[in-house]
């Protein structure tokens, strides 16, 4: 009952966390353009998605969903060709209440014929957002909301298979919300019952979010890291925990840290949507979102999603699994200072005399192997991702 046929985490752009409700037809053209001369389409980012606040405030005939006209004069459609002609897919939001967070018009009981339109726009991406507190629904049981995410997977999946389904509830459903200021937190939510509350979610969605919204902090990047623990069973080919989108060149990020997040977000086989303004890119930032040997650890086809093996001292390591036996490793200073390290080989999962070769995948260096310990060091919010090949 999927209703996509992507196997890999899906990799784009969406608007949502740099330009909030401020989207329109010149920014996601010029944003596709941009896109295309980097070359981050090479890249595999693909999907070039248009979040809340595309809408007009209200329903046309027949309810079908308008587009703000001042913001996009020229309709979906129009905009749909011209994302395609440059290769890119076009992606829209939407979400299972009356409204949608921003207070535009959702598409509860609607379903088919939202779902209708956008296929015959041509969207291949939809992301639906459940929307509890902007329509006051207090005490929606996990069934109701299930309900209505089902009707969007089963009225998009009749329709076009192709289409990415990213579900976005947050844990309602189970009535948790990871990491919350929540209003139902009924049990404590431990990295051993974590995956319970999102256990429905792999039959419908593409990808589903874990986590309330991101933003560009260090402590809310790790906050959303902590909160992915217990989760790594749920993904697979064509299902992705979604720990929310990129904030890589948002807000004061250090360097170290966007290399980190962009970093963690690969192992953990997150779908890699772009969230910055990717008109201005920095060289440093646009190096880092295009380093195509994270990329290819993230889309590796196995679609195993990295767990912790080691956490002491502010160093956590974690594993990757990767096709034919292949590993990805990622060390993760969270000190706030750098720190000198001499790990064990098999702190890190791996035997010694299984590995056959060992690459540093920000140096783009093999390293040679000495003995039973790898030695470096890591700066304050930094990282190091390691792809090992065994015997
Ligand atoms: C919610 C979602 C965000 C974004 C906004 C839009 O907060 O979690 O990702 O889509 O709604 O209103």
């Amino acid at each position: 009952l999927k209703s996509n046929g992507q196997v890999t985490p899906p990799m784009g752009w969406n608007s949502w966390n740099k330009f909030r409700f401020n989207v329109s037809e010149n920014l996601i053209k010029e944003t596709a353009d941009a896109m295309k001369k980097q070359k981050l389409i090479d890249c595999g980012y693909r999907y070039i998605v248009i979040d809340d606040g595309w809408q007009s405030k209200s329903l046309g005939k027949d309810s079908l969903l308008l587009a703000d006209e001042k913001k996009f004069p020229n309709g979906i459609e129009s905009l749909v060709d011209y994302v395609n002609a440059l290769g890119f897919e076009l992606g829209i939001y939407s979400s299972p209440n009356k409204l949608t967070c921003g207070g535009y018009p959702g598409s509860l009981g609607l379903e088919r014929i939202h779902a209708k339109q956008f296929s015959d726009w041509g969207v291949k991406f939809v992301k639906y957002d459940y929307c509890p507190a902007r329509n006051k629904e207090k005490s929606n049981s996990g069934e109701l909301i299930l309900k209505r995410l089902k009707a969007m997977h089963n009225a998009l999946s009749d329709i076009d298979s192709s289409i990415v389904y990213a579900i976005c509830e947050k844990g309602w459903v189970s009535g948790q919300i990871p990491n919350a200021r929540s209003y139902r937190k009924q049990i404590k939510i431990t990295p051993q019952n974590r995956k319970e509350l999102f256990h429905w979610a792999p039959e419908l969605g593409t990808m589903w979010r874990t986590t309330n919204d991101i933003n560009p902090t260090w402590g809310k990047i790790m906050q959303i890291l902590d909160s992915q623990e217990g989760l790594a069973t749920l993904s697979g080919p064509d299902s992705f925990n979604d720990p929310d989108m990129l904030e890589v060149g948002n807000g004061k990020l250090t360097l170290s840290e966007n290399r980190s997040h962009f970093s963690l977000w690969c192992i953990l086989t997150a779908p890699l949507m772009l969230g910055s303004d990717v008109r201005n890119i920095p060289d440093e930032i646009l190096e880092i979102i295009t380093n195509k040997e994270l990329i290819d650890i993230n889309q590796d086809k196995l679609c195993k999603q990295a767990e912790k093996i080691y956490d002491e001292n502010g160093i956590e390591i974690f594993l990757k699994p990767l096709l034919n036996k292949e590993m990805a490793v990622c060390i993760l200073n969270r000190a706030d200072f750098a720190q000198d390290l001499m790990l064990k080989w098999e702190d890190l999962g791996v035997d010694e005399e299984e590995m056959i070769l060992v690459r540093d995948l920000w140096l783009h260096k093999n390293i040679k192997k000495e003995g039973k310990y790898i030695s470096t060091k890591i700066d304050a919010h930094d990282v190091m991702v390691l792809r090992i090949s065994k015997n």
